[in-house]
């Protein structure tokens, strides 16, 4: 029987787009075939057939036949799994703070938790790590795959005689991002604690989504100022060169937050008309005050063993100057959400088949 297909409006290219046969998406891989320009400029539901749970579509002007499962329509959009929708935002004042520890032998059998927690609140411990060089590697290796950079597959954050980075040295360094000057920056980072026995060096981490909501519910004039303006962001040394502009607050068009890149140690020179540098200079102050206070960051010394794997898009990290005579040795490693957020896609799907 034929019936009307009632799509709440959409147009009926959308649905001739996303037909499932197999004409239109290989079988095997699932990939599109088509482009958008070999569709018919106005396609028409010529005819419609209900036929059980699926709903058959006959098209004109080309008598392609399309069928869709009668559940499919009403799937949810996805939401962008990278913006502040769907975290859960915190200050280390509030219970709901990302304290929970992950030992590494629970990790090793169900990192599953862990890794959500990092898509949650950005930022998850890892306790027990094996405390040998290299491991921090190994850890990235559970969920994706490295980025390497021009400070190695892995970096080792220690007093160096001639450092490149502040973070080589034993001085204290202010809650920051990782990279600003890579465009894309890495999007998760990792800190495995091998030696800590230095006095100082303590960490700390702060939400910067929870700052930049904070920053727009307050001073709603500076978010806007910090998401509409791209900074120079650099980094050099004798032979590398690199920079990104890019804004530090990033939004997407509804205003939502979706990136905080903040590092005064590479910060370069912003050249904008006079009176747009100085509500730029207003609102980074204002919202450079709104990450130092103190009730947005969480402590944490970290032990050998303990390995922090953070978003590097959202979390900001700091540590406290220490005695330069005394051993502190960390490894660091970059890789990437969008391959935590596989992973936990798969490992999802594997427990979804299984039950
Ligand atoms: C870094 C860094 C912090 C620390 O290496 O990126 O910020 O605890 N280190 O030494
Ligand atoms: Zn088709
Ligand atoms: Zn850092």
């Amino acid at each position: 029987m034929a019936t009307t297909l009632d799509i709440g409006g959409l147009p009926a290219v959308w649905l001739r787009d996303n037909c499932p046969c197999p004409l239109c998406r290989d079988p095997s891989t699932g990939q599109k075939l088509f482009q958008i320009t070999d569709l018919p400029l106005d396609p028409v539901a010529a005819e419609v057939h209900e036929r059980g749970s699926d709903v058959e579509v006959v098209w004109a002007p080309d008598g392609h036949r399309s069928v869709y499962a009668r559940a499919w329509f009403d799937a949810p959009g996805e939401p962008d799994p990278r913006s502040e929708d769907g975290k859960s935002l915190w200050t280390a004042a509030e219970p709901d703070a990302p304290r929970r520890e992950f030992a590494w032998s629970d990790y090793t059998r169900d990192p599953v938790p862990a890794l959500t927690a990092v898509q949650r609140f950005g930022l998850a411990l890892l306790r027990g790590v094996p405390c040998v060089e290299e491991q921090v590697l190994a850890v990235a290796g559970t969920f994706g795959f490295v980025r390497e950079t021009n400070y190695g597959r892995l970096f080792d954050v220690r007093v160096e005689d001639r450092p490149n980075n502040l973070a080589f040295t034993s001085a204290r360094i202010t809650p920051h991002t990782d990279n600003p000057y890579r465009d894309p920056v890495p999007t998760v980072q990792l800190l495995h604690c091998l030696v800590n026995e230095a006095t100082g060096g303590d960490s700390g981490f702060v939400d910067g989504f929870r700052a930049a909501a904070l920053l727009r519910a307050e001073r709603p004039d500076a978010f806007r100022v910090l998401v509409g303006t791209p900074v120079p962001f650099e980094f050099r040394d004798a032979r590398t060169r690199l920079r990104a502009h890019r804004p530090i607050i990033g939004a997407d068009d509804a205003g939502r937050v979706r990136e905080v890149r903040f590092n005064n140690r590479s910060m370069g020179t912003l050249r904008l008309p006079a009176d747009e540098l100085a509500d730029f200079y207003a609102a980074y102050r204002a919202f450079a005050e709104v990450l130092a206070r103190p009730e947005l960051m969480l402590t944490r010394r970290l032990k050998p063993g303990d390995c922090v794997v953070f978003d590097n898009t959202r979390v900001l990290h700091a540590r406290t100057a220490f005695d330069g005579a005394g051993r502190r040795h960390l490894q660091g490693c970059y890789a990437d959400l969008d391959g935590l957020a596989g992973t936990l896609d798969v490992l999802d799907r594997r427990t979804g088949d299984a039950s």
